[in-house]
């Protein structure tokens, strides 16, 4: 046979070999088979209580979608680059096992809203697993930074020494980061977990469908208002793309992080060595490839998303072929995110904070000033004059390579006579850690709280999620 056996009706000839090869979509979207089975096993019972097929035909359906899918699993079931799809794979082969019957599963239902259905499920059991991994993270976090609450270093701006923080404080910026991405990704979930069944081509169908039931059969909220946005609506895919993106951001810019401190120049990290690379004529190096080669992958996450917002543009309503394009991005997006969650929670699991260096650091870049100001405020000195003078005190203390704490008291009343014993307390870097207790401060009690407003989110969510 030359024509291609769904849609051939019409055909005298097959497509050209370069044709198939071009607009087969079979070598990827298999990915898709677990949840085109539970699609269409939840399509066969609907067509069976509805009377659109016999009770016993639906069976015979669920069956053989049953044994196709041990098949699949097995890695017994071959696989026809020929038959374009995975959708008309699995129902090829489904006819093939159960006869005649099989050609009944097709009935009320077209590529269009199945292909939507299929995806929908396989972005949102991705989805479960980025929480899962996500959540996971967010607990190692919380774990090293329960680990490092007395550690400080210097925090910065500019990527300059501007003022102590604790380790943890600093940690848990990202555990925050990361319960954003959680939260957007239930919230995405609510719109990805909307069943487009039963909208067929694009016009709905003439068969007494229950779309409804096939939506709670899957385990979704709700149907389709409009057959036509139905088979062509990707905007799931583009927010679950949105969700990934930001949260490799997120991971990048804690690689960015890594990476700087783990350049000896800082010191402030030791990777693994699980987790880092040696050079292949540099023998001192260790490098932090894994970091550098996730703040890279961020990339190609943000390509998937920019690729289909740019197919999506143009569409118009309804189903165009087009519409294929969305998978492949996805999918590589999904698999990167799910790897780079994982790889993370391992390498924090793993690095060594160097917390005595963190400390040392803490006297380069004078990152006492703002303390010293505010001393002088606490002495009746109007803010502005006290950050002037202040800022004399640091030109003498540079100018005499020390930290402000090593000028003696002398030498600060030559700056200012209001200068007492009694500023080196205040110009102590824990104390400047311990005063600052406003909330989200990064102050020891602020910490606290933090961390148990973190380990209440982690218990209020159950380590869900399917595998993708
Ligand atoms: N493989 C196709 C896809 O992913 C299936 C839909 C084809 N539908 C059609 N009417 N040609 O979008």
């Amino acid at each position: 046979m030359k024509t291609n056996a769904s849609w051939g009706g019409r055909f005298k000839e097959g497509p050209a070999e370069a044709v198939k090869a071009y607009t087969e979509s079979e070598s990827y979207d298999r990915s898709l088979a677990p949840q085109d089975i539970r699609a269409s096993k939840a399509h066969a019972r609907m067509l069976g209580r509805q009377g659109v097929i016999s009770a016993a035909d639906a069976e015979t359906l669920v069956q053989g979608l049953e044994a196709v899918w041990q098949e699949i699993q097995s890695g017994a079931f071959q696989w026809k680059p020929e038959l374009e799809d995975v959708h008309m794979n699995i129902e090829a082969r489904l006819t093939e096992l159960v006869g005649d019957v099989g050609k009944r599963l097709h009935t009320g239902r077209s590529r269009n809203d199945q292909v939507g259905l299929s995806f929908r499920l396989h972005v949102a059991d991705c989805m479960d697993e980025w929480r899962r991994l996500l959540l996971r993270l967010m607990a190692r976090i919380g774990q090293r930074a329960e680990e490092h609450r007395d550690a400080i270093l210097p925090g910065c701006t500019h990527m300059q020494p501007a003022q102590p923080v604790s380790l943890a404080h600093h940690l848990l910026a990202y555990a925050w980061m990361l319960r954003r991405d959680v939260l957007r990704i239930e919230d995405s979930l609510k719109r990805v977990r909307v069943s487009p069944l039963g909208a067929a081509a694009l016009a709905g169908t003439t068969y007494p469908l229950d779309p409804e039931s096939v939506a709670a059969e899957v385990g979704f909220g709700g149907i389709y208002e409009n057959s036509m946005d139905a088979v062509s609506d990707r905007d799931f895919v583009l927010e679950a793309l949105f969700d990934a993106s930001l949260c490799m951001e997120h991971l990048s810019r804690l690689c960015e992080e890594i990476i700087i401190w783990a350049n000896p120049c800082f010191g402030f990290v030791s990777l693994s060595d699980g987790y880092a690379t040696g050079s292949s004529i540099m023998p001192q190096k260790k490098n932090p490839d894994v970091a550098e080669l996730m703040r890279g992958k961020t990339g190609r996450v943000y390509g998937a998303l920019m690729g289909l917002l740019t197919v999506m543009k143009g569409m118009p309503l309804a189903y165009n072929r087009d519409l294929q394009e969305d998978k492949e991005g996805f999918l590589d997006a999904s698999r990167t995110l799910a790897s780079s969650l994982a790889v993370m929670e391992g390498m924090l699991a793993e690095i060594g904070f160097n917390t005595a260096r963190m400390e040392q650091s803490l006297a380069k870049g004078f990152l006492n000033a703002t303390e010293m100001a505010d001393y002088l405020v606490g002495k009746g000195i109007p803010f502005r004059e006290a950050h002037h003078v202040t800022g004399r005190a640091v030109a003498l203390a540079e100018a005499r390579g020390l930290p402000l704490e090593a000028l003696s008291l002398d030498e600060l009343k030559g700056v200012d006579e209001r200068f007492g014993e009694d500023v080196y307390a205040v110009l102590d870097y824990r104390a400047a850690v311990r005063r600052r207790e406003t909330p989200g401060g990064t102050g020891p009690r602020s910490v606290a709280r933090q961390l148990e407003t973190l380990r209440a989110f982690l218990a209020g969510r159950e380590e869900t999620g399917s595998a993708c």
